[in-house]
């Protein structure tokens, strides 16, 4: 299904454009706590349809969350969505959107998915996870993450305005980057790669490089750069989905209170590390060869002459923006738990496979003892 990407400012033309070519009267409005302070909500209040704001829901959105939404869309006859917001609020609004015409007496979850044809517009207000590009959403139910997927909630218009990210706080602007940096090389390298997601990472992993500095010291023609970078990691993983790293950062998010990019970020460095010295573990069908050549293509792309050197660049990157590595006063304790966490169908996607032994391993290089 093919999807609109609007980086220009003339947006809330375009928007009240599409929205009336839909025959679209009411509109879910998704959104966090954030929305108040926004630069965009002078003109998303001015655009010519009625509003009805749903932001009752959680940072790791639960799945009465999104029933009160769904609900909400429904008494309110809403006939189109727009998020606006992070990774949260994107992720329910899609989910409202495949739920809004299940039978509301039954578990959405166990309904067969069909596309519910409501428009779905996607605001990102961080530049990181690419979610208004993807056709995944991550939600809770009794403190289980399910993953819902489905080709229909990958949003039909996503709206890229960099200047939402001039309020972000510096250490989500760094957790928010890293994950866009992370999802563009995992995706590099997941089994899973096409020559077009191979294009997107490429594309992705070089917007970061070359703007992350000026981004990070406020540059505002560097934001638009990242956001996009954002987005084509977006679009990568939306075809590769992601790899070994994501797969062992959601039990150091939920242990710790880790943001997911720093979590992700602290697992990386290690699992490219490892795979390094274990070719012979190699699954990608194209070969340990192929691999390899992989590996070199994304370290130039992080501007080293090798998988080691930028390994190590990694590393240091990571100490510089002052993400450090989580550290646990029951590391033993929490190690098995650790190791005992990931999900063997998301490892499915990593090139070299990785036993419940060696996602041990690798957590003791990850967690520091606190005691
Ligand atoms: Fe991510």
């Amino acid at each position: 299904m093919g999807q609109e990407i609007w980086s220009g400012g003339d947006w809330p033309d375009r928007l009240s454009a599409y929205l009336s070519a839909k025959g679209a009267k009411k509109l879910l409005l998704v959104c966090g706590r954030s929305y108040d302070g926004l630069c965009v909500r002078g003109k998303i209040e001015a655009l010519p349809v009625e509003r009805v704001r749903f932001s009752d829901f959680s940072p790791n959105p639960l799945y009465e969350d999104v029933c009160r939404g769904v609900e909400r869309f429904r008494t309110e006859q809403c006939d189109a969505i727009l998020a606006v917001g992070g990774g949260s609020a994107v992720d329910v609004a899609k989910c409202v959107k495949l739920y809004c015409k299940m039978d509301p007496a039954r578990n959405y979850l166990e309904q067969d998915p069909a596309d519910t044809g409501v428009p779905l517009i996607a605001m990102p207000t961080t530049a990181g996870t690419g979610s208004e590009s993807t056709r995944f959403a991550v939600i809770y139910k009794d403190g289980v993450k399910q993953s819902v997927t489905h080709e229909s909630i990958r949003p039909d218009v996503a709206v890229l305005e960099p200047a939402v990210l001039e309020k972000l706080p510096p250490y989500q602007r760094k957790c928010t980057m890293l994950d866009a940096l992370c999802q563009g090389i995992e995706s590099w390298w997941s089994v899973n790669s096409t020559q077009e997601s191979k294009q997107y990472a490429h594309r992705a992993v070089r917007g970061i490089m070359e703007n992350m500095n000026a981004y990070l010291a406020g540059d505002s023609g560097a934001a638009r750069e990242i956001m996009l970078a954002a987005n084509f990691a977006g679009q990568a993983i939306n075809i590769t989905q992601t790899t070994a790293p994501h797969a062992m950062s959601y039990k150091l998010t939920s242990l710790y209170k880790l943001p997911h990019g720093h979590a992700v970020a602290a697992c990386l460095p290690e699992v490219w590390a490892y795979m390094l010295t274990h070719p012979e573990n190699c699954v990608d069908r194209r070969g340990a060869g192929y691999l390899a050549d992989t590996f070199a293509d994304i370290a130039r792309a992080l501007g080293q002459d090798s998988p080691e050197a930028a390994v190590s660049a990694l590393r240091e990157l990571l100490a510089e923006l002052g993400i450090a590595y989580p550290a646990s006063r029951t590391r033993e304790q929490d190690l098995e738990t650790l190791a005992g966490s990931v999900n063997p169908t998301r490892l499915k996607n990593n090139p070299v496979a990785l036993d419940t032994q060696t996602l041990r391993g690798l957590y003791e290089r990850i967690l520091k003892d606190e005691a």
